[in-house]
């Protein structure tokens, strides 16, 4: 089973970086195909803690490649960073590759999103603030300026000194803000080429031989579908597609090859930022989860909104990505509760539906429908395997296969490689 995509099926957070980290250790591969340094995947291994933003959590073992495909957008002073403190903890970051397409985060970017956030007011997205969204716009509106441009300066400066004229006066017009200067933009970016440059390079050809060898390649999602462009709770989305099938363009590859696609979920919800979450918990309940699994931002630090698990949603990821299998993660977040809620339905204008609706509006009126299940209140962060695990704990995940119509492959009852439990094999 050579070619393995790992994607988020709530909004994001589900734990796709400890998921990655642990399959990478059969992988040759491990690739990030969409979005940027918006995600923050925690992983906790024997180098340390890390929250990765653009470097795929592959980088840990030393026989793994890495590459950030042309989906990504990247900014290139959070990826040097984030190398910085890799090559401290002493982990190898020689082996990773960063396609010459993938477009990249430039200083108007990072301004017009906060810019843009602010005039948004009370409709504000409650983006990341770290310019993806203005970045996708560029690539769409062909504005963009590629990582493979960092390798031309001459053929970067006309290009910036294009772009920088626009975004000028888009700056200084409609939002008041001072005008960047060409000059400083163009030197630290020509700086940041002269970082990069042994990183960029054609990475087609890497995936292709990989194919042709058969070897074992991980395709790591970062955010989830229900914060997909097309596919989540619009506007309140990523501006990039995190469903499996936004691999396929994210890299280059053909959509007959996918042969396992793994849906991450929690064992409960989170969101963070704007928009509907028919789930959440604004209650003492809400805070426990908050407060016992430390729901806060890995990338802004904002406490994140917490709820029961929406198998509403869940199914609807699983259609949409075609899970072959789940990975339900934070199973241990629940251990104390004495009841736990899973919603199966919606009420909405008097009618019960269990489709997730396209729209917002209609999504933030559903109320939910939940089915109570008597938690097993006894801990499981030391279990191995599925047998060991309480008996209402074994039904609680069985329950959720049920609903979500697809099996669950994997277990996670805390942060570390170890504890884990692997229902059926996925590697
Ligand atoms: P943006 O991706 O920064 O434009 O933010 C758009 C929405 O996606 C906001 O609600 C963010 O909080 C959310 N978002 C973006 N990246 C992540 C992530 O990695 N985890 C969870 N939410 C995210």
């Amino acid at each position: 089973m050579p070619l393995i995509a790992v994607v988020g099926a709530q909004w994001g957070d589900e734990g796709k970086g400890k998921v990655v980290d642990l399959l990478a250790e059969k992988a040759d591969l491990v690739v990030r195909f969409s979005g940027g340094p918006n995600a923050g995947h925690t992983v906790s291994n024997p180098y340390g803690e890390f929250r990765l933003h653009l470097v795929p959590s592959g980088i840990f073992y030393p026989h793994t490649r890495c590459l950030i495909g042309n989906g990504v957008v990247v900014s290139p002073a959070v990826l040097l960073e984030e190398l910085e403190h890799l090559q401290k903890k002493g982990v190898d970051t020689s082996r990773l590759s960063i396609s010459t397409r993938a477009h990249l985060i430039m200083p108007y970017h990072t301004l017009l999103d906060k810019l843009e956030e602010e005039a948004r007011g009370s409709k504000a997205l409650g983006t990341t603030r770290s310019g993806v969204g203005p970045a996708y716009m560029d690539k769409v509106a062909r504005l963009g300026i590629r990582a493979g441009e960092l390798l031309d300066k001459e053929g970067l400066l006309q290009r910036l000194r294009f772009v920088l004229e626009q975004k000028n006066i888009l700056l200084t017009k409609v939002y008041g803000a001072p005008p960047l200067s060409l000059e400083e933009v163009y030197d630290q970016y020509c700086q940041y080429g002269d970082c990069l440059a042994p990183f960029i390079c054609e990475t087609e050809p890497i995936i292709k031989e990989a194919l042709e060898r058969e070897e074992i390649i991980l395709l790591e999602g970062a955010q989830g579908t229900l914060l997909d462009i097309d596919f989540g709770t619009y506007p309140y989305v990523t501006s990039s597609s995190p469903v499996a099938a936004g691999a396929f363009v994210g890299l280059g590859l053909s959509p007959k090859r996918i042969d396992y696609i793994l849906g991450v979920c929690k064992a409960y919800t989170t969101r963070v930022g704007g928009g509907p979450m028919p789930t959440e918990l604004g209650d003492e309940t809400g805070e426990s989860i908050r407060q016992i699994a430390h729901e806060y931002g890995a990338t802004t630090g904002r406490p994140r909104r917490c709820g029961w698990f929406d198998a509403v949603a869940a199914r609807f990821s699983a259609y949409i990505n075609s899970f072959n299998g789940v990975a339900l993660t934070r199973l241990d977040v629940l251990d104390t509760f004495a009841s736990i809620k899973v919603c199966t339905g919606y009420k909405v204008n008097g009618d019960i539906i269990d489709q997730f609706p396209s729209s917002s509006a209609v999504l933030q009126r559903c109320q939910p429908i939940y089915e109570e299940i008597p938690g097993w209140q006894s801990p499981t962060t030391h279990l191995r395997h599925f047998e060991a695990l309480p008996p209402l704990a074994q039904s609680y995940i069985k329950r959720l296969e049920e609903l979500i119509a697809c099996p669950i492959s994997l277990v996670s009852v805390g942060p570390r490689r170890e504890q884990t439990i692997i229902v059926r094999p996925i590697l």
